[in-house]
């Protein structure tokens, strides 16, 4: 018997790398790889890189320097770029960087096996195109060992939107939804492996729109109603969606569909009507308001959270100043906000950039109004039962930590058989991180 090949994969950004990286070290194991946590003893390192915010293509370019020292101690190590820095940059990578032997393309992960033999041989291997059919389902049958009890599994990819600071749209290309059979089937499996959680994926998730078995076209919301059926899968979620494709049968579903967490990623960018225009986001501040509402009605305790960018070109302070009164106005439970960094080949980068020491500024004071709401929305949790799915042991002895319906992380005292299982627990503090917790 052979000695299997080591792999190590580093995934950098969203989820959806995170779960590309599963499927990629799946890809491999057909080839006879096994994963491992130390990149000094793989003998295939892949970077799953992103693209998403600043100077993306100069860190992937100075990580890889950093792995020349164990390519000359290993001739044999491969190392490979995959994800969106390698769709961008495509055999540039290669050019620059002669210790690098494959480059691969988010949407060409199910040649891996065949760019691996070709990079083995000695030879370099590219794959940045957009081939027509599914990757994850010529990707084939996921392994069937046991696993914990989340999963992330991608439904959609790529975005039709171009919002116009975003890369997203170049380096992901089209909108393309998986059919919704495929999705079930692996659903199933992922149950039958122990998972009870799954938080469906895609860079527009709510654009979903996939063949149903039954031939016809399934929206996300119906997509979700039959995936609640699973016998044994508890909980759903999705990220990330636009404001304008939260469709009414998707408000509606969060009102009535118990497997639905009463948790959303709901974006707006920006406060300003201005800026959101300037941004292509296609929507006013006042409709994405009215939508909140209406998603309010279906469920009022849902946690909102979402992303913000400032400094945005053009951006006054009175714009600045429309996003605090939003932020107010919709008081969120987290989110994400950042300065606005010009991607190459976004529209948004051809304007006249703001001063440095504005978008920090800008950035430190709506970064303390989320934090404070944060903390409030931690806050009022306390006294509160809530379901907690347990995922690991906590740092103390006999303690677990698990996610509430909300997302936040709870510490609780409980059993180690309640690991994997949803229990009652009695939110007893709060920190602005982590809630702690009694077994209800
Ligand atoms: N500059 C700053 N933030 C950006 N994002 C996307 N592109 C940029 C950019 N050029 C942010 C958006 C998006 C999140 C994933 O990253 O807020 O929703
Ligand atoms: Fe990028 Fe999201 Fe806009 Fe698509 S909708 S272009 S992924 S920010």
């Amino acid at each position: 018997m052979t000695q299997p090949k080591k792999l190590y994969i580093k995934t950098y950004g969203c989820q959806m790398n995170v779960y590309d990286s599963e499927r990629m070290a799946e890809a491999l194991g057909a080839s006879g790889y096994v994963p491992t946590d130390a990149p000094e003893d793989a003998d295939m390192i892949l970077l799953n890189t992103c693209h998403i915010r600043e100077k993306a293509a100069e860190k992937v370019y100075s990580e890889l320097g950093r792995l020349k020292g164990l390519k000359a101690g290993n001739p044999d190590l491969k190392i490979g770029v995959a994800g969106c820095v390698a769709q961008a940059e495509g055999e540039e990578i290669l050019r620059r960087q002669p210790l690098v032997d494959l480059v691969v393309g988010p949407q060409s992960y199910h040649r891996l096996p065949e760019l691996e033999a070709r990079a083995r041989s000695g030879a370099k291997a590219l794959d940045t195109d957009f081939p027509e059919e599914d990757k994850f389902d010529r990707l084939g049958a996921r392994p069937k060992a046991q696993r914990g009890p989340t999963a992330f599994l991608t439904v959609q990819e790529g975005c039709d939107k171009f919002c116009a600071f975003c890369v997203v749209p170049y380096t992901r290309g089209a909108e393309v939804s998986r059919p919704a059979a495929r999705i079930l089937d692996e659903a199933r499996a992922l149950v039958d492996r122990g998972v009870a959680e799954i938080t469906l994926l895609g860079q527009n998730v709510n654009a979903y729109h996939g063949v149903g078995p039954d031939g016809a076209d399934w929206g996300l919301a119906r997509l979700i109603r039959e995936l609640a059926r699973i016998e044994g899968l508890e909980r759903l979620r999705y990220t990330t969606s636009h404001p304008n494709d939260m469709e009414d049968d998707l408000i509606a579903a969060h009102g009535d569909c118990p497997e639905l967490m009463p948790y959303l990623h709901l974006p707006v960018q920006s406060g300003s009507d201005r800026i959101l225009k300037a941004m292509n986001r296609k929507h006013t501040a006042e409709e994405y308001l009215r939508l909140i509402d209406r998603i309010r009605a279906a469920r009022p305790d849902i946690l909102l959270s979402g992303d913000f960018i400032v400094g945005f070109p053009g951006e006054t302070d009175a714009d600045f100043e429309d996003t605090m009164s939003l932020v107010r106005t919709v008081g969120y439970g987290q989110c994400y906000s950042f300065k606005y960094s010009p991607r190459p080949g976004t529209p948004a980068a051809e304007h006249d950039q703001l001063p440095e020491d504005v978008k920090s500024e800008r950035l430190a004071r709506l970064q303390a109004l989320l934090n404070a709401q944060q903390e409030a929305a931690q806050q009022a949790m306390v006294g509160r039962t809530v379901g907690v799915l347990f995922e690991k042991p906590g740092r103390m002895p006999g303690q677990l930590v698990g996610k509430s319906d909300h997302l936040q992380a709870v510490h609780v005292n409980a059993p180690a058989e309640l690991m994997g299982r949803i229990a009652p627990v009695r939110i007893v503090k709060a920190a602005p991180n982590s809630l702690g917790g009694e077994l209800a």
